[in-house]
């Protein structure tokens, strides 16, 4: 067994590439998702144990539609696994028949287990897996043999275990793959014979090493913080190694969950980050949205004057050549690939354009870990776990919360109206088990009644959905009783609301947040 080694998931452009690679750490290896032209070099670099080819849009019948030079890799003798669109490359580049858009098989399908190979080692003879194709392998390459069919008589798996080649039609990766996770197991460790060394928590030491030496001795960082996990942690680490030539900033927008700018002050007072500057903007960015209905456009402004007052702070403090961020590995990826791949749904809040126009350096201590990874982090700073579990909160705040035009008094609803989901959710034990709850409000009145009286008032959505990673959502499920507690309390506690509805709608065709 090799410790040590990495795996390299050459990206197609699957929507659960990142999947693939979060399973692979999970399972205790180090993984990175690359560009197909991107992995010669990676396997040249060397300590690459495996390769798996991800998933994509794209027909391999398509012209121009991606490829990977194989020999590389085969020269080497470095195990690959083929998932979906991998499994159709790896046919059309060893020689097998395929044929286009014949069969359509997506969503949950039963396959039949034909040969039991090292991939399929231990596995039931027949489970479901979960399929998105249109192509299909007819007839394997040379040297390889059918090892699973579907219930459509669809080949699902082969190997070459002579070479070490392996693929399925299916995806191993998500969690609709009964087995999935022991199929990624064996390809790791029974396969490419990985043991599990991976483990986020062992690099805290080195990463504050490595600032140190990043940053010289007489310069300062500065960093936004935000209440959230990514920017806590960063602010943190680096706090750690430079102490206190770390600058902290926090721009109260106003828009922010209730409680949260003194939970940044708390916390950051006990983790012993000094040089904690509060900016209250909250007026600024009201002024800037009066008026401001459209959702992207709301988004845009709260973004640039984030920039500028962030910006303002940052140039009273001399000396300061380093931006900290807390960038995440997700983030970095996708950046790269949203321009080329994605339709823009939202444009998200970033300060990406921060350290060019201030021309600083820029220090990302978690650019390499997913957030399972930093929240691991974190718990070993001493980041409490009210931040740490806290459900995931957008840039721009309530802005996105609020329907229409965000006004002070629709801003003191929403911020109320969220306090209370989330400490129902808490107190109920649902918080950590649900991926987000949270309040909307809406631009249109509801009448109710009060005392005797007609009266106006706001309309509120409940919004509570499941999800592993914020690209799909289900919406949860809830108990009726704990509904009517967050109702109830909702209009007890916030008179302006006359109506309590609740989101039953997934992500797709909805989005988690409504702006
Ligand atoms: P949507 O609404 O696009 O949200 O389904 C997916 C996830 O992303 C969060 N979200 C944001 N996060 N900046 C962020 O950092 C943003 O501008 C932003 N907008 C949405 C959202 O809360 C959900 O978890």
């Amino acid at each position: 067994m090799h410790k040590g080694l990495r795996v390299l998931v050459v990206d197609f452009g699957g929507q659960y590439t990142h999947l693939i690679a979060r399973r692979c750490r999970e399972l205790g290896v180090y993984s990175e998702i690359v560009e197909p032209e991107a992995a010669e070099m990676e396997i040249k670099a060397g300590d690459v144990g495996g390769v798996i080819l991800s998933g994509g849009p794209r027909s391999v019948f398509e012209r121009d539609s991606p490829s990977l030079d194989l020999k590389p890799i085969l020269e080497k003798g470095i195990p690959i696994l083929g998932i979906c669109y991998g499994h159709q490359l790896l046919a059309k580049l060893l020689g097998g028949r395929l044929e286009r858009g014949r069969f359509r098989e997506y969503g949950r399908t039963l396959i039949r287990v034909l040969e039991h190979d090292d991939l399929l080692d231990g596995l039931p003879g027949t489970f479901n897996v979960w399929m998105s194709h249109g192509d299909t392998v007819v007839k394997p390459p040379p040297g390889f043999k059918v090892t699973s069919m579907s219930k459509g008589e669809i080949i699902t798996s082969m190997s070459d275990e002579a070479r070490k080649i392996y693929s399925t039609q299916f995806h191993p990766e998500v969690v609709h793959t009964e087995y999935g996770g022991k199929i990624l197991e064996n390809f790791l460790r029974k396969i490419c014979g990985i043991e599990a060394w991976w483990n986020p928590g062992d690099r805290v030491k080195e990463l504050i090493e490595e600032i140190r030496s990043q940053v010289g001795e007489d310069e300062k960082v500065i960093c936004a913080v935000s209440g959230g996990v990514d920017s806590m942690t960063t602010a943190t680490l680096v706090s750690k190694a430079v102490g206190d030539r770390l600058y902290s900033i926090f721009v109260d927008h106003g828009l922010m969950r209730k409680g949260e700018r003194e939970s940044v002050e708390k916390t950051l007072k006990k983790l012993g980050v000094k040089n904690l500057i509060v900016v209250d903007a909250r007026k600024r960015f009201l002024e800037k949205l009066k008026g401001v209905s459209d959702p992207e456009e709301k988004r845009k402004i709260i973004g640039e004057e984030f920039i500028r007052v962030f910006e303002e702070e940052a140039s009273k403090i001399p000396g300061v050549r380093w931006l900290a961020q807390g960038t995440i590995y997700p983030d970095r990826i996708e950046s790269g690939r949203a321009s080329r791949q994605a339709a823009l749904i939202k444009s998200h809040h970033n300060v990406g354009a921060l350290p060019e126009r201030m021309k600083l350096k820029l220090l990302e201590p978690l650019r390499d870990f997913y957030k399972d990874e930093v929240r691991e982090i974190a718990k070993l700073l001493g980041i409490p776990d009210e931040i740490v579990k806290r459900h995931p909160f957008p840039g721009p705040g309530l802005a996105v919360r609020i329907i229409g035009e965000v006004t002070e008094e629709k801003l003191e609803i929403c911020r109320e109206a969220n306090a209370i989901v989330e400490e129902e959710l808490r107190r109920s034990g649902l918080y950590d088990k649900v991926w987000q709850g949270f309040a909307v409000v809406c631009n249109d009145k509801w009448v109710g009644v009060m005392g005797d009286e007609r009266v106006e008032g706001y309309i509120v959505i409940v919004r509570i959905v499941e999800s592993v990673d914020g690209m799909t959502a289900d919406w949860h499920k809830i108990d009726h009783e704990i509904l009517e507690r967050i109702s109830n309390r909702i209009t007890r506690e916030i008179p302006k609301v006359t109506m309590v509805a609740y989101a039953a709608t997934s992500k797709p065709p909805s989005t988690i947040e409504p702006c």
